[in-house]
Formats: C-alpha cells, sequence, structure tokens
C-alpha cells in the first residue's frame, strides 16, 4: 500500500512540474500525452497497480488515486490556459503593414521675419555690406543725441518711446543715464561709427520699439534694416544706385523706386523712398546723406568723408513681396500662418 501512495505523490510532483514548464502546445501535448493518454499514459500504469492493494486499503487507495487524478487533469488545464492566452496574446499586436502610408511628420522652419532677414542680408552682402549689430536697449545718446535729435525733439518724448522703468526712476542723479527700448536701428551707426573709422559700409538688422497700439500696420515690436556706408565722395546717386539695386533683388527685376524730400535730424538732405511694384508706389523707408552733426559726433571729420544711410521696414518689404495685409499675422504665432513661408 505505501509503494502505491509513494508513486502516486511522486506521478502528481512529476506530471504538475512538466505541465508548468511546457511553453508551447507541442509540448502541452507530449505531456498530456505521456501522464494522461488513455493508452499508455502513466496514470493508466499507476491504476494498474490498484489491483495489488489489500483489499481492506482499497477505499483509502482509490479515494487518493482520484485526488492524484483530478490534479494531474487541473494541472493539465490550467497549462493549457496559460499557452492559449499567450497567443491570443501576440494575436492580438498590432502588425506592421508595410503598404501602409506613412504619418507625415511635421517639419519647423524659420519664422518669415527670420527669413527676410537671411535673405536681406545676403542681398546687401553682395553688395560689400557687412552686418552689425547693436543692442536693443539704449542710451540717449545712442538713440538720439548723436543722431542730433536734440531734447526737445518729439521723437524724445516718453509717450512715444519705451522707457525703462528703473532707469527713469534713477534718472537724474549722476552716471545714471536714462534707458529706453531703442526705437530705431540707426542706433547701430553711431555705435559702428565710434569704433571704426572710415570707411564703413554696414547694414543692421534688428528690433525696434515704439508705443503704437497695434492695428494692421502697427506693431508696438518691429524690425527694421539700417544701411550705413561712409567713406571719400559717397554721394546720393550711390544710395540711389543701392537702394535700386537692392529693391530689384528682392521684388524681381521689374522694380522703379523714386526718391521724395524728406526731413530726418541725422541727414540732409532727406528723402523718403518709394518703390513702384506691381502697379503700385509703396513708401519703403527713410534715407539721406549722413548729416555732419552725425559725423561731427563719432569724431568724423565731414571735410574728409560723406555718407548715406537708410531704414527700412522689414515686415513691411515682406509683406509687400507675400501679399500680407495684417502685421498682426507676424507676431499671432498661428502655424496656419507661419507653415505658408
Ligand atoms: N530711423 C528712421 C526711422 O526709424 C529711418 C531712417 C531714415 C533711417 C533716414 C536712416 C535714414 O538711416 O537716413 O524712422
Amino acid at each position: 500500500m505505501s509503494d502505491f501512495l509513494a508513486d502516486l505523490d511522486e506521478l502528481q510532483t512529476a506530471a504538475e512540474q512538466r505541465f508548468a514548464a511546457a511553453a508551447s502546445s507541442d509540448e502541452l501535448e507530449a505531456a498530456r500525452v505521456e501522464f494522461l493518454g488513455q493508452k499508455s499514459g502513466r496514470i493508466k500504469d499507476v491504476q494498474k497497480g490498484l489491483g495489488a492493494v489489500p483489499k481492506e486499503d482499497k477505499p483509502a487507495a482509490g479515494k487518493r488515486f482520484n485526488e492524484v487524478k483530478q490534479a494531474v487533469q487541473q494541472a493539465f488545464e490550467s497549462a493549457q490556459q496559460r499557452i492559449e492566452a499567450a497567443r491570443d496574446e501576440s494575436k492580438s499586436e498590432p502588425l506592421f503593414d508595410p503598404t501602409l502610408p506613412g504619418r507625415p511628420v511635421r517639419l519647423g522652419r524659420l519664422h518669415p521675419i527670420t527669413q527676410t532677414i537671411e535673405e536681406l542680408k545676403d542681398i546687401m552682402g553682395r553688395l560689400g555690406f557687412s552686418v552689425a549689430e547693436g543692442p536693443e536697449i539704449e542710451d540717449e545718446r545712442h538713440n538720439f543725441e548723436a543722431l542730433n535729435i536734440p531734447a526737445d525733439h518729439p521723437a524724445r518724448d516718453p509717450l512715444e518711446n519705451f522707457y525703462l522703468h528703473a532707469a527713469r526712476a534713477g534718472a537724474g542723479k549722476q552716471g545714471d543715464a536714462p534707458l529706453l527700448l531703442r526705437s530705431q536701428t540707426s542706433t547701430v551707426q553711431i555705435r559702428v561709427m565710434e569704433h571704426t573709422p572710415p570707411p564703413v559700409r554696414i547694414i543692421a538688422l534688428g528690433r525696434v520699439y515704439r508705443p503704437d497700439t497695434p492695428d494692421a500696420t502697427h506693431y508696438p515690436m518691429f524690425h527694421q534694416m539700417e544701411g550705413l556706408w561712409v567713406d571719400r565722395r559717397v554721394t546720393m546717386a550711390d544710395l540711389k544706385s543701392v537702394l535700386r539695386l537692392f529693391a530689384s533683388s528682392y521684388l524681381g527685376h521689374d522694380v522703379h523706386i523714386r526718391f521724395r524730400p524728406s526731413f530726418f535730424p541725422f541727414t540732409e538732405p532727406s528723402v523718403e523712398c518709394d518703390y513702384h511694384w506691381n502697379d503700385r508706389w509703396t513708401e519703403f523707408g527713410g534715407a539721406g546723406m549722413v548729416d555732419p552733426n552725425v559725423l561731427q559726433a563719432v569724431g568724423y571729420d565731414p571735410e574728409e568723408v560723406t555718407g548715406f544711410a537708410f531704414g527700412l521696414g522689414v515686415e513691411r518689404l515682406c509683406m509687400r513681396r507675400h501679399h500680407i495685409t495684417d502685421i498682426r499675422e507676424f507676431y499671432r504665432n498661428d502655424v496656419r500662418f507661419l507653415h505658408q513661408f
């Protein structure tokens, strides 16, 4: 009797191990045949030993045999479920379908104003102008005084400029000059000439700030391209040639330009420059011959050198070329607009 029970224990342990280890339905089937097979399965074999058990022990032995048989059957079924579940899972994994079209990736791009600036640098570079830079926070000397804009000039009105509050609070104290966001890139003319003996031939591209209420043509921050060429015998004819070549390059060959008399404190004579493109005249900036007072303010000799300067609105150029009618589009950050450039 005890041999019979020991065989049953061994059988149960072996069967449970084999079923738990089965990793595929083939392995499971092999284990099933080995233990539960109708003809020569190991359960059938052990069952044969039941006949040799003494009569009085039979009921207990039979009971134990049924328990083991059930446990083995149970081990088989749970292994079967486990393998089926794994198979279902791998089925529901998305299969790679090489015939599907790819998902488009949205590429970033440069802001239209940045693109315009790059192009303007390129055009002016071919005309021999190098790129200069200056700070956006300026003092009154560079934004006004050295540009021949006197203290009582309306352009210096605090309501026309973004003076910095901290600087204004301390203004008047010695060595604590008021600061403002530059209202024009003409500041860079002064900064360059202060540090460079003539000749100079530069452009400066950057942001300027004025407290304007935004509308289709105004924005409190916009970009200008400043140009400056100082050398012996630079004339108004050079100015006109450069501006015409520039306009033709940027807008295409079919461009005419005209000068209208104007006034700027830092140029004499001064002009307003218009170009004719697509059947329309558009003003594109101010220009003129650098005022002798400005040359003197930076230590140049107005008897030795002359120069011209100009200042153009970058947004306006870009708007005209791309038929954009509202400057605010540039700064709404709407990708449906930005993506078109
Ligand atoms: N700074 C002027 C403005 O912001 C534009 C300008 C006019 C610049 C004439 C110049 C110039 O260099 O010569 O309105």
